[in-house]
């Protein structure tokens, strides 16, 4: 038993829009005080944080000059600089001024999608300098509310080509750096663009430098389109496309809700670290939520650390489950490990299946025993286990 403290080996990084949020949003405006970038450094830093991401604007205001932007910058990189924290991944804020009210790389203003591209070169040229691997892209702009106003494959086309041309660029610039493309059904759109992880994939594999651009997915946004955010992560590896995660809590398909990794959907939480631990993933463990407006700026890191907590609690019961004899049986019982077996042998053919003496009427009498075994794991869950 562990007092799930993080360390910076944990890899835990937070947006510094998720504690930097004021808690404005469409019914009210800010219930809390500004948050300087420096200031969520050292907090985050002091609570076990490895790592901090942000979007250009959370730093720098949008259209500022260069001059203001590197005084924006200076106070940011110090504390970087204090506390040893890394910038494992940067994103581009392609969504909060008038100008991107139909999106930025695939609004129908040619001249909005230029300015676009531009700004997200921008900001790569930062996110190289400052050592980040990951470059995010949220599209929750890039949509619409109604059927002819976007012409859907259009926009498909030229979101390949934003794609296209900024992975030129990095590769061009000779930067370190992958895409991962953040799926989400809607908000603040009707409906988004790559809605989801498989949308998202599917799109990936039009384009011309595909093997740059991966994944981002989000917990709330799978779980907003009820699918299970596991099985997606699961499903992104396979493709050798995770390049990111963002880790929340959502109950259920609602408005996108941001919540504390480990509160909302608990079972699928303990599901997505068991993936995220033993599925090959090795990147950030990164969180993207909003502290309730009901908080104070305490109980903002409290939920802070609450989301490193949950993830280590859930990260000892998944270890504990995966050791516990009981729970190795109950997967044999399963068979889990014969889905592991190739379905014909070497040099088998449909011949040989047809040549085989099945009988299904004995194998559909065959249960699964696949109950007990998820009893196990919500036991293991409920703390009883063991
Ligand atoms: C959301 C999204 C955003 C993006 C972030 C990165 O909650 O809709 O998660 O928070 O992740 O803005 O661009
Ligand atoms: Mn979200
Ligand atoms: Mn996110």
């Amino acid at each position: 038993m562990t007092n799930f403290v993080p360390t910076r080996e944990d890899k835990f990084s937070f947006g510094l829009w998720t504690v930097g949020w004021q808690g404005v949003d469409v019914f009210g405006g800010a219930v809390r005080p500004p948050l300087s970038p420096a200031e969520a450094v050292h907090k985050l830093a002091e609570l076990g944080a490895y790592g901090i991401t942000f979007h250009d604007n959370d730093v720098f205001p949008f259209g500022c000059t260069p001059a203001e932007r590197d005084q924006h910058l200076t106070p940011f990189r110090r504390a970087l600089e204090e506390t040893g924290l890394a910038v494992p991944m940067v994103t581009t804020n392609l969504f909060s001024h008038p100008v991107f009210r139909d999106g930025g790389f695939t609004n129908n203003d040619r001249d909005v999608r230029r300015f676009a591209i531009r700004k997200v070169a921008d900001n790569l040229d930062l996110a190289a300098e400052l050592g980040a691997r990951t470059f995010v892209a949220w599209g929750g702009r890039e949509g619409a509310e109604s059927g002819a106003a976007k012409d859907v494959r259009t926009a498909l086309d030229r979101y390949k080509e934003a794609f296209d041309v900024l992975g030129s660029y990095a590769i061009e610039q000779g930067y370190d750096i992958r895409f991962a493309i953040e799926p989400k059904p809607n908000e603040p759109r009707g409906d988004i663009l790559l809605p989801s992880i498989g949308h998202a994939l599917a799109f990936i594999n039009e384009l011309e430098h595909a093997e740059l651009v991966g994944l981002n997915p989000e917990v709330g946004h799978e779980e907003m389109a009820s699918l299970n955010y596991a099985h997606g992560l699961a499903q992104a590896l396979w493709h050798g496309k995770l390049f990111h995660i963002d880790l929340n809590g959502q109950h259920g398909p609602r408005y996108d809700q941001d919540l504390r990794f480990g509160a909302g959907n608990a079972r699928g939480a303990f599901w997505t670290v068991d993936t995220v631990e033993n599925g090959g993933y090795d990147g950030p463990r990164h969180f993207d939520f909003k502290p309730p407006r009901t908080e104070d700026m305490a109980g903002v890191w409290e939920s802070a650390k609450a989301c490193m907590r949950n993830y280590l609690i859930l990260r000892e019961k998944s270890r504990a489950f995966r050791a516990d004899p009981e729970v190795q049986q109950a997967l044999r019982d399963a068979r889990v490990d014969q889905l592991a077996q190739p379905t014909l042998s070497q040099g088998e053919t449909i011949a040989t299946l047809r040549a085989e003496d099945f009988d299904p009427e004995e194998a559909g009498r065959r249960g699964m025993a696949f109950e007990r075994l998820d009893q196990l794991a919500l036991e293991h869950l409920y703390g009883v286990a063991g």
